[in-house]
C-alpha cells in the first residue's frame, strides 16, 4: 500500500513551509471555495465527509461545528490545538514546521463556517521552532491578504493569533487550554456546559487538532465523497501514523485508517532491531491500552481500537520488544501521569501518586503479591469518575499491561528483582 501523502505532501515541495510553496501547490484556492460557499454547505461537508478529531478522541468534526449557536450574540472563537503533549506523538509538530499554510487554511475556512473572526493557536511551549515557523507563515498570509480585513473581498474578517503555552501536558485538554489562553491555571473545566455553549472567555467556542484542521483545505477542494473512500466506513480518510519505540524505521507515515497496526510495524517501521520480537504496542499515544503481540492484526482506526478495550488516540504507535521489563513502562508511566496531574481530582492526585508508589516498589523488587490487586483496583476507581480524562489516560494503559503480563509482575515479586538486564524502554525508557 502506498503512502498517500495528502496532508504530507509537504514532504514532495522544496521550502514547504513558505506561503509561495504552498500557493504555487494550490493553497489558499480552498478558502476561496468556502467563501463562496454558505457556512451550513461547509459545515455540511465536512459532516458528510465523515472527519473525525485527529486530536484523540475522534469526534466528528462537522458535527461538532453544528454545535455553535447561529444566532449568538457574543464573539464565536476557534481554538487549534497544537498543544501536543502526548508521548508517543509527534504529528502536529511536523506540520506546523513543514506546511503551517495547511494549518492556516484550515482555521479560516472553519472560522467561516462557524462564524468566527478570531482564532487562537495554542502551541505547546517546547516547541519554539514551529512557533517561529508559525508566526512567520500568519505574517506572510497577513501580507497576501488571505488573512486580516475583507478576505478575498468577501466582506469576511479574519484574525489569528499564536499562543504559548508553558509547556503543561494537561493544557491539552479542551477546557484547561481555554483556562490557559485567559490567563488562568491550566485546570479543566467540568462540562456540561461543553464548549460549544461556554467557551473561551464564556462565548461559543470551537477546539480543533492541528491534523483534524489541516484535512479542512483537502475536503473542500476535493468534495466529501473523495474523503469518504479512503480509510473505513464510520473511519474516513488518512491518518499520519506516529511510529516510535523498538522499530528499524521510526517516523511518520500517512496512510489510510484501519491499516492493520502489525502491517505499520512491519512493512513500514521495517520490523524489530537486532532480530528481536514484538512484545506489546501501545497504538495511540501513552493514554491508549496497550496491545499484546497476539493483537497485531487490529486494524488502526477508531471503532476497532475501541472494541477491542483501546484506542486510536493520536496514532502514534509505541513499539515495545521482548527485552522490555513491562513493569518498568507501567512505573514510567505512572511517574509521568502524576508529574502532569493537575490535582483537582482525588482519584487522579492520589491514584497517580499510589500507582507510581507501587510500581516502583515492584520495579525495585520490594513489592508483595497483593499489591497486583490493589494496583488493579486503583485504576478502575480512577475511570470514569474524574473531571478529565487525563486520570484514565493513566488508568487504562497500566490495568491493561497488568492485565497482559501479570507474570512479569510476579516474576519480580517472587525474585526480588527486576528480570531484565535492559533498562532502556526506548522512547518510554
Ligand atoms: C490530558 C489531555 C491532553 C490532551 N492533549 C491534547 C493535545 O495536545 N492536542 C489535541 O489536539 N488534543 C488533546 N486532547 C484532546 C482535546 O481535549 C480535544 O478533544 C481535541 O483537541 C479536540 O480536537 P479534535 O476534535 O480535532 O480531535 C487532550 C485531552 C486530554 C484529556
Ligand atoms: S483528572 Fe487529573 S488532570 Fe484531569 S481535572 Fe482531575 S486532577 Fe486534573
Amino acid at each position: 500500500m502506498p503512502e498517500l501523502k495528502i496532508i504530507r505532501n509537504y514532504t514532495e515541495r522544496e521550502n514547504s513551509h513558505t506561503l509561495e510553496s504552498y500557493v504555487s501547490s494550490g493553497g489558499y484556492k480552498a478558502l476561496d471555495k468556502a467563501l463562496k460557499l454558505q457556512p451550513e454547505e461547509i459545515i455540511e461537508t465536512i459532516k458528510r465527509s465523515g472527519l473525525r478529531g485527529r486530536g484523540g478522541a475522534g469526534f466528528p468534526t462537522g458535527i461538532k461545528w453544528g454545535f455553535i449557536p447561529r444566532d449568538s450574540k457574543k464573539p464565536v472563537y476557534l481554538c487549534c490545538n497544537a498543544d501536543e503533549s502526548e508521548p508517543g506523538s509527534f504529528k502536529d509538530r511536523e506540520i506546523m514546521e513543514q506546511d503551517p499554510h495547511q494549518m492556516l487554511e484550515g482555521i479560516a475556512i472553519a472560522c467561516y463556517a462557524i462564524g468566527s473572526h478570531k482564532a487562537y493557536i495554542y502551541i505547546r511551549g517546547e516547541m519554539p521552532y514551529a512557533a517561529k515557523i508559525i508566526t512567520e507563515a500568519i505574517n506572510e498570509a497577513y501580507k497576501k491578504a488571505y488573512l486580516g480585513e475583507n478576505i478575498y473581498n468577501s466582506g469576511f474578517d479574519i484574525d489569528i493569533v499564536l499562543f504559548k503555552g508553558a509547556g503543561a501536558y494537561i493544557c491539552g485538554e479542551e477546557t484547561a487550554l481555554l483556562e490557559s489562553i485567559e490567563g488562568k491555571n491550566g485546570e479543566p473545566r467540568p462540562k456540561p456546559p461543553f464548549p460549544a455553549q461556554i467557551g473561551l472567555f464564556g462565548c461559543p467556542t470551537i477546539i480543533n487538532n492541528v491534523e483534524t484542521l489541516a484535512f479542512v483545505p483537502h475536503i473542500i477542494n476535493n468534495g466529501a465523497e473523495w474523503f469518504l473512500e479512503i480509510g473505513q466506513p464510520k473511519n474516513t480518510g488518512t491518518k499520519i501514523y506516529g511510529l516510535s519505540g523498538k522499530v528499524n524505521k521510526p517516523g511518520l507515515y500517512e496512510l489510510p485508517l484501519g491499516i492493520p497496526i502489525g502491517q505499520l510495524i512491519e512493512e513500514y517501521g521495517g520490523g524489530i532491531p537486532n532480530g528481536r520480537k514484538i512484545k506489546a504496542m501501545s497504538p495511540g499515544g501513552s493514554s491508549s491500552a496497550i496491545l499484546d503481540v497476539s493483537e497485531i492484526y487490529i486494524p488502526m482506526d477508531f471503532d476497532s481500537l475501541a472494541e477491542v478495550g483501546s484506542m486510536l488516540g493520536t496514532a502514534g504507535v509505541t513499539v515495545m520488544d521482548d527485552e522490555t521489563c513491562m513493569v518498568r513502562v507501567a512505573q514510567n508511566l505512572a511517574h509521568f501521569y502524576r508529574d502532569e496531574s493537575c490535582g483537582q481530582c482525588v482519584q487522579c492526585r492520589e491514584g497517580t501518586w499510589w500507582l507510581e508508589m507501587m510500581l516502583s516498589k515492584i520495579e525495585a523488587g520490594n513489592g508483595s503479591m497483593e499489591y497486583i490487586d490493589i494496583l488493579l483496583d486503583a485504576c478502575s476507581q480512577m475511570r470514569g469518575t474524574t473531571i478529565c480524562a487525563l486520570a484514565d489516560g493513566c488508568a487504562m494503559p497500566i490495568e491493561s499491561i497488568i492485565t497482559k503480563f501479570r507474570d512479569e509482575f510476579e516474576q519480580h515479586i517472587t525474585s526480588g528483582k527486576c528480570p531484565f538486564d535492559n533498562k532502556y524502554m526506548g522512547s518510554w525508557g
